[in-house]
């Protein structure tokens, strides 16, 4: 399976960040990285992130709604985000779950939308530090992933995106060992809902990669890729990580 290298800007980002994604999309260009490349940016500068892309990688939206247009004042659709040029979009960022109050079944709602656009969706899960702690981290994933992907969609193409909330925006990550322990438990949840196609999604790393531990992280049995926040803002962080896909993955 193609890995997914993702990068998420959260909100940051006005016109003069765009030089970064022109050099990202340059570097991909010239080294043909065995791996997806994937930057979602503020909304605001999708149309324009496309250009600057150059078709070398492909860009996305954060978030969207689960309706296709109507009264909701300052939601986006994912039909929107497709029009913008969005070829992706996030979905259940726990920042959007614990800022916003998404449910899962908001997250399922939204995944579904983001299908229905025929775009491609990241749902993201993850447990908290107080969860892992009390021994409850693979139930709450296996819960969030029964929550929030929804059924009737093909599975292929599209990723679950693993990250513990305590390791974003920290530096702290889990060790090697329960990454891979998340990532296989993960993985059977996927089978055990779809069979065989729950092979065929990706299952990605979030919180705190960056160019030192992405060589490890990225090796790990059943990491798909990678979801990296504060690393992909500059293009020479996130070109390091690139630069880190194992050949065997
Ligand atoms: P981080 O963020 O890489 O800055 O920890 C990851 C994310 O929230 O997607």
């Amino acid at each position: 399976m193609r890995p997914l290298i993702a990068g998420n800007w959260k909100m940051h980002g006005t016109g003069p960040q765009l030089p970064e994604i022109a050099a990202i999309a340059a570097r991909v260009r010239v080294t043909a990285p065995t791996a997806d490349i994937l930057i979602c940016p503020p909304s605001t500068l999708i149309t324009r992130a496309v250009q600057a892309a150059a078709g070398q990688i492909a860009i996305g939206g954060q978030n969207c709604a689960s309706e296709v247009s109507g009264a909701f004042t300052g939601d986006v659709s994912a039909e929107m985000l497709k029009e913008a040029g969005a070829a992706w979009v996030i979905v259940g960022h726990s920042e959007r779950r614990q800022h916003h109050g998404e449910t899962d079944a908001m997250v399922g709602a939204k995944a579904k939308a983001v299908w229905r656009a025929g775009l491609l969706a990241i749902i993201c899960i993850g447990e908290t530090d107080a969860q892992r702690r009390a021994g409850n981290a693979l139930t709450v994933c296996a819960d969030q992933i029964a929550g929030s992907v929804p059924d009737g969609i093909t599975a292929v193409g599209n990723a679950i995106g693993y990250e513990p909330l305590w390791a974003i925006g920290t530096g702290h990550t889990p060790s090697l060992e329960e990454i891979g322990h998340m990532h296989s438990h993960i993985r059977q949840c996927l089978v055990a809902r779809w069979g065989s196609q729950g092979r065929e999604v990706r299952i990605l790393y979030g919180g705190s990669v960056n160019p030192t531990n992405a060589r490890a992280v990225l090796a790990v049995p059943e990491v798909g890729g990678a979801l990296v926040g504060g690393a992909s803002l500059k293009a020479t962080d996130f070109e390091a990580i690139i630069n880190k896909i194992p050949a065997h993955v």
